[in-house]
């Protein structure tokens, strides 16, 4: 397991609760556009690797298909068995799975592929999974970040908080977070067909509930958050406040623009 695999795994566990409140929403929103890609309709066998708490599982299964899930986190695990209960969910690590070579007519991840060491060890992992003609369709965060995902950083900044080394890859594993680097990253893994796009929307929260993923420990943000005194934190989120007004409705809820990267592939026969 790389370092950047060991800091992954600490930084999950636990979180379950904190991410189903608060990053989940978010991570649902290309779950359609996953399954679609995926080619998943009633009776595909197919496999949602870091399942998380069951979203992309719970979809597939709303779809008449057989659905298999596996989260690294046993946590995340537990909760997608009570979000997805006709799913076989297991516990289990990329780039590593319990399953069989060829087990699956669709193999999912979704925002996975961005939280292991070595991601073209994980879609070789994923292509193994998959039977000849089988498709496999993975998304990320792009990079650089979209508004959503920059607020936190800039608020950092904008205090002149002591900045923070974020863990990252190593060099030699990392790629470009764009749809090329993304779709690079399937071909080069041996899958055809590959396509990829960039999705874009509006994610409707609060500030409340992404500070609150944040100071809860979800995401890279929360590891500027955690190196910062309780006093610095607090003029943090005063500035994220102030960030935010532009995209608050009368509700109170904002709407920020954000995106995620898709990308897809079939496993050559
Ligand atoms: C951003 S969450 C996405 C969860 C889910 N796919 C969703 O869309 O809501 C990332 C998930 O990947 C899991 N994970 C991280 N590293 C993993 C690995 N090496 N193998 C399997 N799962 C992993 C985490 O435990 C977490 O549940």
């Amino acid at each position: 397991m790389t370092a950047f695999d060991s800091y992954e795994r600490a930084q999950w566990r636990g979180g379950a609760d904190t991410f189903a409140r608060t990053f989940a929403p978010l991570c649902a929103y290309p779950a359609d556009a996953l399954l679609d890609a995926a080619g998943v309709t009633a009776g595909s066998r197919t496999l949602d690797v870091g399942t998380g708490t069951g979203t992309v599982a719970a979809l597939a299964l709303a779809r008449g298909a057989v659905v298999t899930a596996v989260d690294a986190d046993s946590g995340m695990a537990a909760a997608a068995r009570s979000a997805a209960p006709g799913a076989a969910v297991r516990v289990g690590a990329l780039p590593a799975l319990p399953f069989a070579t060829g087990a699956f007519d669709a193999v999912v991840a979704n925002f996975v592929l961005n939280h292991v060491g070595v991601p073209a060890a994980a879609v070789a992992e994923l292509a193994r999974l998959t039977r000849p003609g089988g498709r496999i369709a993975v998304t990320i965060w792009p990079y650089p970040p979209p508004r959503l995902q920059s607020l936190l950083g800039e608020a950092v900044r904008a205090i002149g908080a002591a900045p923070v080394a974020l863990p990252r890859l190593a060099a030699e594993h990392d790629f470009a977070r764009t749809v090329a680097g993304l779709s690079g990253l399937l071909a080069a893994g041996g899958l055809t067909e590959v396509t990829g796009r960039q999705l874009d929307w509006r994610h409707r929260t609060t500030v409340a509930d992404w500070w609150a993923g944040a100071e809860g420990g979800i995401g890279a943000a929360s590891v500027l958050l955690a190196a910062q005194p309780a006093a610095t934190r607090d003029r943090i989120r005063a500035e994220l406040d102030r960030l935010a007004e532009p995209y608050r409705g009368t509700d109170g809820v904002c709407a920020i623009p954000t995106a995620a990267l898709l990308a897809t592939g079939t496993v050559p026969g």
